[in-house]
């Protein structure tokens, strides 16, 4: 698997399994250890997700080595500040049978609970993770779902930088002017949702590029977040489509066909506005 290099010098498999609505249990236990058995190193997941037990459990009966493994979790927006961070921080990790983390996130920058206090509540949270980061607990910390001035206002009182920006990224969904902020200030973009939940495959362009390449829409999908500098962390529970989703090294999209793709309008994003949203 190729990597990407965090500015603090970690390597992050480039291509990332997400576990997001991956329940109940026996699923998203049987579908993470297929991932690992078919060659995923990185595993996406989070609190909210509820399934960090399974994910954990996948990972024990992998014998996969740890030192060979990257986890992210995130910390869900009903804990936040310095102490409740520190607290979801070690009920994730005992969720998930490890004792330190590959990547800890911000889940979204805004909740509805404090909307009214977002710089000094995201300032207590990020100085958990920096602490916990400078134990050794974990080795990059970052956000999700952050927006340009997010970002900004987080970096007026941090000490460490974010390493990575996790958002909603697919084709016709770019965010393209975070893409750009991330990339100048040295922060790693992941797109969550990189296939449109799936909503990307009844495109007739995207399958006409999918004839020309010899590759499926998913395929095209996630190389082209990948030539974009992005790291694309699809879905599955399809051991066969796993397979697919990481078998995307052996082509290069022309750079005409990235700039015709750019410009492709396909709505197909959630809808959730991280300073809208209702949780
Ligand atoms: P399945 O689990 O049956 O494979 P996203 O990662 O953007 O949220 O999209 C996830 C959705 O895309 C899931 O419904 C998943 O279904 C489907 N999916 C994932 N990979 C592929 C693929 N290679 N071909 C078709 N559908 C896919």
């Amino acid at each position: 698997m190729k990597t990407f290099k965090l500015y603090n010098g970690v390597e992050i498999p480039a291509i990332g399994y997400g576990t997001w609505r991956t329940r109940p249990a026996e699923v998203c236990e049987k579908a993470v250890y297929e991932a690992i058995e078919v060659g995923y190193t990185h595993i996406d997941g989070a609190a909210i997700y509820k399934n960090e037990e399974s994910v954990g459990k996948a990972i024990q009966k992998s014998n996969i080595q740890r030192k060979n493994l990257f986890v992210t979790s995130k910390v869900w927006n009903d804990m936040r500040g310095y102490e409740k961070t520190k607290e979801a921080f070690y009920t994730s990790l005992e969720k998930l049978g490890l004792d330190y983390l590959d990547l800890y996130l911000i889940h979204w920058p805004n909740p509805l609970a404090f909307r009214d206090k977002m710089e000094e509540m995201n300032a207590e949270t990020w100085r958990a993770m920096e602490d916990l980061y400078m134990e050794g607990k974990i080795k990059a910390i970052g956000v999700s779902n952050f927006k340009i001035h997010h970002l900004e206002s987080l970096m007026k009182n941090a000490r460490i930088k974010p390493m990575v920006n996790q958002i909603e990224c697919t084709i016709g969904f770019i965010q393209q002017d975070v893409i750009d902020y991330c990339h100048q200030n040295d922060i790693l973009v992941e797109g969550w949702s990189p296939l449109g939940n799936g909503k990307l495959f009844n495109s007739d362009i995207l399958n006409d590029y999918a004839y020309k390449y010899n590759k499926s829409i998913a395929q095209i999908t996630l190389r082209y977040l990948l030539q974009k500098k992005i790291l694309p962390l699809p879905k599955s529970t399809n051991k066969e489509r796993m397979k697919q989703n990481m078998d995307i090294f052996d082509f290069e999209i022309s750079k005409e066909d990235m700039d015709a793709i750019d410009a492709l309008k396909i709505n197909i994003s959630s809808g959730n506005d991280p300073d809208e949203v209702e949780f």
